[in-house]
């Protein structure tokens, strides 16, 4: 099954893809997570995108869709992908269609996660990563259970993104607003979109989720 997790910044998106990861056996394919490791790697891709991801702004939809279309054509996504920060434009919607079809697939559903704008900014500006093995936290809604070490493995550093500060969030959401959310539209017009509650507890937000699959499945 091949789903989309649209929503702003901070919606819960990468949470609920790595949730679905675990349950379904779908890969998560997240455009952001791919743009920072070839920040990391220091490719040229990695190099170009930083300054556009530090202050906001979308990176060019033709590195986008090189990045993804190599993806997907990687064997360990033929469960099925949850995209996550993908599509961001109409011309990447319509991309993503076609690869889709040329890959004998198609998309089955679009999931909008609906959340008010300053939960978001809380969400974000709260944010960070253990440094070892990537496992997401929150200052108020996700702590560690025990101060400062990671649940998952341990390690006592974290990170913080350089875009998750409270100028840059609502840069995001401006964005978002003009560039991405369109695309309720779009696939609302396909027959796809399935809107959800992006503000109720993590749990809850799982649960509707997997109503929607349990439909989409039926
Ligand atoms: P990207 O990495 O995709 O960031 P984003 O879309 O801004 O989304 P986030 O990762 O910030 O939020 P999320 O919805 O995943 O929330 P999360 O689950 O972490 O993109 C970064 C940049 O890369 C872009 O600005 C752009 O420059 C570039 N880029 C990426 N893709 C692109 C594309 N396709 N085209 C062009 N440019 C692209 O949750 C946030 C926090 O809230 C966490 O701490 C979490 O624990 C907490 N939380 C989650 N759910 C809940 C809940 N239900 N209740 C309470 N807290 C919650």
């Amino acid at each position: 099954m091949n789903l989309i997790l649209l929503g702003p910044p901070g919606a819960g998106k990468g949470t609920q893809a790595k949730i679905l990861e675990q349950a379904h056996g779908f890969k998560q394919l997240s455009t952001g997570d791919m743009l920072r490791a070839a920040i990391s790697a220091g490719s040229e891709t990695g190099v170009k995108a930083k300054a556009i991801m530090d202050r906001g702004d979308l990176v060019s939809d033709d590195v986008i869709l090189g990045i993804v279309a190599e993806r997907m054509d990687k064997p360990d996504v033929s469960q099925g992908v949850v995209f996550d920060g993908f599509p961001r434009t109409p011309a990447q919607a319509e991309s993503l269609d076609k690869m889709l079809k040329a890959r004998g697939g198609k998309l089955d559903g679009v999931i909008e996660m609906k959340v008010d704008d300053e939960a978001l900014v809380k969400r974000i500006t709260g944010r960070f990563t253990c440094a070892k093995c990537g496992k997401g936290y929150h200052d108020d809604f996700a702590k560690p259970k025990k101060v400062g070490i990671c649940d998952v493995c341990g390690s006592t550093e974290f990170t913080r993104r350089p875009d998750d500060n409270e100028k840059t969030v609502r840069d995001r959401l401006q964005v978002y607003n003009k560039q991405t959310a369109p695309l309720v539209e779009y696939y609302r017009g396909q027959g796809n979109l399935h809107v959800i509650d992006g503000m109720a507890d993590i749990g809850q937000v799982t649960a509707a989720i997997e109503t929607v699959l349990a439909q989409l499945k039926a």
